[in-house]
């Protein structure tokens, strides 16, 4: 049933690391309004995300954003159909920022509430972008705390291929770049630290080469950066980060392509903050072939947003799949 005719309007809510935002997403595709606060100049002086700094922004700003959400719609909480928020995996105190307000706003309006799990909704960001749902699909996930492979057969439905047995794929580019001294989130710096390369002299092993393995590991690579900076003081920083982002990226293009191939499925979907790197876009098109359909999010909608929540929370919505007062947040998927 929606409160409009037709229409079945939907509020996200997202806090689950360092972005409080809240998004109205109407029939789980057209985004009306998608608020974002990043809070990357608080963490940016300690090189990484820290919680108790984020828990508190996130309870100091998201009534606000919610309030602006509302307004760029011209909605008041009464249009609400359901009420969404990711509640797993991410840090504790910040996760709980987000699902108790959902809870509130569920109980104070009589709709329901829908807690998402943040990796399955960063799957969802292409459909936001003008592509339907289409199951089933290979998902890769490249973020700063996540890097996995799965089969996606349809709305909590993942099943997982492989995942890294270490660091996330953002994380050691995070501190690769916080060793070099570039600085906090370090994806955006590495790649373009990395356009400057010219001589490409620097050559690190490829990562995990047999074709049957489906884990990723990314723990070696980074010490393996890190000792060579401080064996060849005098080496380019370009040249070094080049070679890291190639191999780095190499293994993730390598896994994916072999999971579509061996499964038959020629839907591809890549998503999570790394999704944002253009170098990873291009090695991905150079590999697609015609036949292969690779769907990627613009570099706005791989970042952590509330659009994705909203989006994917659609999909329960329609399927009759609510939570519960009693559901709670969890730092794994
Ligand atoms: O998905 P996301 O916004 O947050 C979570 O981790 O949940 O991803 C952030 C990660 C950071 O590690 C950041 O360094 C990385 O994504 N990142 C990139 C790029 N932009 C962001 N990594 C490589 N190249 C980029 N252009």
């Amino acid at each position: 049933m929606s409160n409009k005719s037709g229409q079945i309007i939907g509020l996200g809510l997202e806090s689950s690391c360092d972005e409080t935002s809240a998004s109205i997403v109407i029939d789980g595709r057209k985004i009306i309004s998608n608020r974002i606060y990043s809070q990357v100049e608080l963490h940016c002086e300690y090189s990484g995300v820290v919680p108790e700094i984020a828990s508190r922004a996130h309870l100091e700003k998201i009534n606000n954003l919610i309030e602006m959400a509302l307004d760029d719609g011209k909605f008041k909480f009464s249009d609400l159909d359901y009420v969404a928020a990711t509640n797993r995996p991410g840090l504790i105190g910040s996760l709980l920022i987000a699902l108790q307000s959902a809870k509130a706003i569920s109980f104070a309006l009589n709709i329901p509430l829908i807690a998402v799990n943040h990796l399955e909704a960063h799957l969802y960001a292409p459909f936001l972008e003008g592509n339907e749902p289409a199951y089933p699909f290979i998902g890769l996930l490249v973020s700063g705390g996540n890097t996995a492979l799965y089969r996606v057969n349809g709305p909590g439905e993942m099943i997982l291929i492989g995942k890294t047995v270490d660091d996330a794929v953002g994380e050691a580019f995070d501190k690769v770049s916080k060793y070099i001294g570039l600085g906090y989130p370090g994806g955006p710096l590495v790649e373009n630290l990395a356009k400057e390369s010219r001589l490409k002299k620097v050559f690190f092993p490829k990562i995990l080469t047999d074709p049957d393995d489906t884990r990723f590991s990314y723990s070696g690579l980074k010490t393996a950066v890190i000792n060579y900076i401080k064996q060849n003081p005098g080496q380019e920083k370009s040249e070094i980060v080049y070679s890291f982002q190639e191999r780095a990226l190499e293994l993730l293009v390598r896994r994916l392509f072999t999971a579509a191939r061996k499964s038959g499925i020629k839907k591809m979907l890549v998503a999570g903050g790394v999704a944002a790197n253009g170098r990873l876009r291009e090695l991905i098109e150079t590999e697609r072939k015609n036949y292969e359909e690779v769907l990627i999010p613009s570099p706005l909608m791989c970042t952590d947003n509330a659009a994705m929540i909203a989006g994917i929370s659609y999909q329960y919505y329609i399927r009759n799949i609510f939570d519960s007062f009693a559901t709670d947040v969890s730092p794994k998927p």
